[in-house]
C-alpha cells in the first residue's frame, strides 16, 4: 500500500513538473506550460542536400513526433536566434508579429520562444480537424497585412527544410486551416494562415 502511495505521489509531481514531456503528449504544469528541451542550433544535413529533398507528403503515420523534433521544428519555425531577440524568420521592420501554434494529442499550444516553452491555447485534441497528423504547426499572422503571409512563407520553409533533413514528412495546407480561429483568441486582425502537418512518412 505503502508503495503504491509512493507511486503515486511521484507521478503527481512528474505532471505537475511537466516532465517528462512525451512525443506528443505534454503534459500541462500548473500554469499551463510545457518546457521544450533546448533546440539543437547545429549539425544536421548540408543545406543543398535538404533542399534537393523537400517536397509534400500528404500521408504520414500516427507515430508520435518526438520531443527534440518538436523543439527543432518550433525554433525552426518562430525561434530566436540571437541574443539581441531577433528569430529565425525575418520580419518587416522587425515586427515580429506571428504566433505559432503546435497541435498536438494534448491540445493545442502556442509556442513561446523566448521561454522555450508550450502554453496550453486550448485543451482539446484537434488533430483530426487538420488530417490527423501527429502534428500540425498552425502559423498565425495579420490577415490585413500583406507582409503576414510573407512572414509565415519563411516560417513554413524553414520547418520544410528541417522536415526534409530528418526524414520527416510534412504538407503545407491552407484548406481547413481557420477551424479553430476563434477558440485560440487570436489578436484583432490576425488569422492562421496556413496549417502545417508534419509526421513520419508511411
Ligand atoms: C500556400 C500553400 C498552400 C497550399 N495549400 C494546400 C492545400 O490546401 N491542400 C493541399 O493538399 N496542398 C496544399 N499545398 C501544397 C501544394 O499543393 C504543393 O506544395 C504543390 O503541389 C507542389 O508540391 P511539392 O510541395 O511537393 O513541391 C499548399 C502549398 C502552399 C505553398
Amino acid at each position: 500500500m505503502k508503495h503504491i502511495v509512493s507511486i503515486l505521489c511521484l507521478a503527481l509531481l512528474l505532471g505537475m513538473t511537466g516532465f517528462p514531456l512525451g512525443p506528443a503528449r505534454v503534459a500541462a504544469g500548473p500554469a499551463e506550460t510545457a518546457a521544450l528541451p533546448k533546440p539543437d542550433m547545429s549539425g544536421g544535413m548540408p543545406l543543398m542536400e535538404a533542399l534537393a529533398k523537400r517536397r509534400s507528403t500528404r500521408t504520414v503515420s500516427g507515430e508520435p513526433i518526438s520531443e527534440r523534433d518538436l523543439s527543432n521544428l518550433l525554433w525552426a519555425a518562430w525561434g530566436i536566434n540571437r541574443p539581441d531577440g531577433k528569430r529565425t524568420v525575418p520580419t518587416a521592420r522587425n515586427r515580429q508579429d506571428a504566433r505559432v501554434f503546435a497541435v498536438l494529442e494534448s491540445g493545442v499550444w502556442l509556442y513561446d520562444a523566448a521561454a522555450n516553452a508550450l502554453v496550453k491555447a486550448v485543451d482539446i485534441d484537434a488533430r483530426s480537424r487538420f488530417g490527423g497528423a501527429p502534428l500540425t504547426l498552425l502559423y498565425a499572422a495579420r490577415a490585413d497585412d500583406e507582409t503576414g503571409g510573407m512572414h509565415v512563407g519563411s516560417m513554413y520553409q524553414n520547418v520544410a527544410l528541417y522536415c526534409a533533413s530528418v526524414g520527416l514528412g510534412d504538407v503545407v495546407k491552407i484548406t481547413g486551416r481557420g477551424g479553430l480561429d476563434s477558440a485560440l483568441k487570436l489578436p484583432e486582425g490576425y488569422k492562421i494562415l496556413v496549417a502545417h502537418s508534419i509526421g513520419r512518412p508511411k
